[in-house]
């Protein structure tokens, strides 16, 4: 007897579709541990997720997919990683760009992506650049960031236009400050997705998390697909936002 195939997850109703989906793809590692392989597996498998997860939001129509590829505090990874996850980049940036420049999707980067050596920095520019004009979606990969810091920079902009007497420190709003973080010009976030079964935020959009939800996987990120960024709509559309009131 053939075993019944698993349903799939309902897409959620266009309605319903978050309009920025943030992930912390987490659990590379693991994911080649369990197989025993080497953590290199695992992050290639994860860039391979990382392209069926751009393909399946965009035919959602999720508008802002914004990925934590490489944080502040990855620099204290062995340097070998570091090269490996600065190689696959590249790689995603010379094989995919085509793809999503093709499905009119625009590249934007948070954080200080010119830490990366200069090949890397010279292929993200020009990414960034070919795909400005983009309309369609906006794919963020967050590269050498951290929320503390990102907030830092943008407190220390609004001191300095504090300082010019362009501004007076009473009249510095939420919006003063929103203003100034790396992603001043993306829509609110709207969900936020951690893979691997760990629960924190690491350094992840602190601010702007403020009223998205929330969700939990236990799926290691390389599992991670478009059944999985189903899944976890469709737990979205579910829940009740009420943004402090009733
Ligand atoms: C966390 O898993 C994952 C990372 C630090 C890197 C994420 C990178 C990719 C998915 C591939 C390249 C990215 C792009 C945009 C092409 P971990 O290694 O910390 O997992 P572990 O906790 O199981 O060790």
């Amino acid at each position: 007897m053939r075993a019944k195939a698993a349903p799939a997850p309902t897409v959620p109703a266009p309605q319903d579709v978050p309009r920025h989906v943030a992930i912390i793809m987490d659990g590379n590692g693991r994911w080649a541990s369990r197989r025993k392989l080497p953590r290199i597996a695992g992050h290639k498998a994860g860039a391979d997720a990382v392209r069926r997860t751009v393909r399946a939001a965009r035919e959602m129509g999720i508008d802002c997919l914004t990925l934590y590829a490489f944080s502040s505090e990855n620099w204290k990874r062995p340097e070998q990683e570091i090269a490996d996850l600065t190689a696959l980049l590249k790689h995603f940036i010379q094989n995919d760009l085509d793809e999503f420049h093709a499905n009119n999707v625009r590249l934007r980067v948070i954080g200080d992506y010119r830490a990366f050596d200069a090949s890397a920095v010279t292929m993200v520019e020009e990414a960034l650049e070919r795909t400005a004009a983009n309309t369609g979606a906006t794919l963020v990969i967050a590269l050498n960031y951290g929320s503390q810091n990102e907030l830092t920079r943008a407190a220390q902009a609004v001191a300095r236009r504090v300082e010019a007497g362009e501004l007076s420190a009473d009249a510095i709003t939420g919006e003063t400050l929103a203003a100034e973080l790396d992603t001043a010009d993306l829509p609110p976030l709207d969900l936020l997705i951690r893979t691997s079964g760990e629960q924190r935020l690491s350094n992840f959009l602190l601010w702007q998390v403020a009223y998205a939800e929330l969700y939990f996987t236990d799926l290691f990120w390389p599992d991670f697909d478009a059944d999985a960024l189903a899944t976890a709509c469709t737990a979205f559309a579910g829940r009740q936002r009420r943004y402090g009131g009733l």
